[in-house]
């Protein structure tokens, strides 16, 4: 076992009587691509500013590289945050900017050239390298902050929400470019989001915040699958909930339905991702459908259950000549190994 290259313990923080972050426990493995995933308010950013230096933790310990650094100053720790208002010189131009940090380390001019040139270019902005931060779009200001913590290689690379401004287009080519800057760059990166298609799509591991909590941490695929709780389940991904009770084993649907699943008696959540679920005639449940919604990747069907409540079916673009229509009654089945079945507390 190796060990954690951050480790974070009873780490918490409260302003005043709010607590931002409950005490929580944390290992970040070297070469991890860690995501912070969870709802605006949740204490993300919070946690990032404790692990750089730039909020004082009300308890707890952070331990980088073997070190204990909690009362260390942010430009001592091997760190380098990007946060989420880019926090950009604006007297400087792009390429003073990004060259700043070494600068202050003495390094070579020529290095400093050459490092600041490689990163320009990995972030698309050797065009604009002569050019002042305040005529930057967003999205390209956000680049800047971006190579003026990378070409420091820092041990640990903070991002506080890295391409919140972009549009969808440069925010996909920035994930690909994270993702490929990453793998060359092999060091350990943590960032924050409340994207779930983002925290899925680039991290190694993510850990799901609810509140100030750590709820659930995971590789995309485990938590995307086994989602531990109902806030997760309906945070990751598109989710249909439907509520059961379960007795003696067998879990019966308020939308009408059973089918045996061990466990504790009372109420349950059966979670079921919408592509889990098939439309056919026989069917494990039934209902109408009322509308179908062409999303390009797959149409989403909406279908009225027996009980009321609406639930979504997601059918791949490749199979659309089979779609019901509007007020047409379906039976619906999936497999047993594609549901969830979260105890309701
Ligand atoms: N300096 C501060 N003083 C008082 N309360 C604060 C301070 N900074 C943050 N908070 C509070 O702590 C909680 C967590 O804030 P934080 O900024 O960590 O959330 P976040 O998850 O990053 O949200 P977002 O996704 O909107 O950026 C919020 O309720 C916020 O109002
Ligand atoms: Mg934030």
């Amino acid at each position: 076992m190796t060990q954690a290259l951050v480790r974070l313990r009873n780490l918490s923080k409260a302003y005043g009587a709010s607590i931002a972050v409950h005490p929580l426990d944390l290992d970040i493995a070297q070469g991890d691509f860690l995501a912070i995933l969870g709802p605006s308010g949740c204490g993300k950013t919070t946690l990032l500013r404790m692990m750089g230096g730039f909020a004082e933790p009300t308890t707890g310990t952070i331990e980088i590289a073997g070190k204990d650094v909690t009362q260390t100053g942010p430009e001592k720790r091997p760190t380098n945050m990007v946060f989420q208002g880019y926090g950009l010189f604006p007297h400087m131009n792009v390429r003073q900017n990004v060259s700043y940090g070494l600068k202050l380390r003495a390094v070579a001019p020529e290095e400093i050239r050459a490092r600041v040139t490689e990163m320009l270019g990995l972030v698309h902005l050797e065009e604009f390298a002569e050019r002042s931060v305040n005529e930057l779009s967003g999205g390209q200001q956000q680049r800047v902050a971006l190579a003026r913590a990378l070409v420091m290689r820092p041990a640990v690379l903070l991002l506080d929400e890295p391409l919140g401004a972009l549009d969808l287009k440069l925010r996909k080519q920035m994930q690909a470019e994270l993702r490929r800057i990453h793998r060359s760059l092999g060091g350990t990166f943590v960032f924050v989001t409340h994207d779930q298609e983002e925290a899925l799509g680039l991290a190694s591991r993510i850990a799901v915040m609810e509140a100030g909590r750590i709820v659930q941490q995971g590789d995309p695929q485990a938590i995307y699958r086994r989602p531990a709780s109902r806030f997760v389940s309906t945070f990751i991904g598109d989710a249909n909930l439907l509520e059961g009770q379960r007795e003696h084993g067998v879990i019966s649907l308020g939308c009408g339905g059973s089918f045996p699943s061990p466990g504790a008696d009372g109420a349950v959540n059966v979670v079921i991702r919408p592509e889990a679920l098939r439309l056919n005639g026989t069917g494990r449940i039934h209902g109408t459908v009322v509308d179908s919604v062409f999303l390009g990747a797959f149409t989403k069907i909406i279908i009225e259950l027996d009980n009321g409540k609406e639930i979504a079916v997601h059918i791949p673009e490749g199979q659309v000549l089979q779609l019901p229509a509007a007020g047409e009654r379906v039976g619906l089945s999936w497999n047993d190994t594609a549901m969830r079945c979260l105890d309701a507390t």
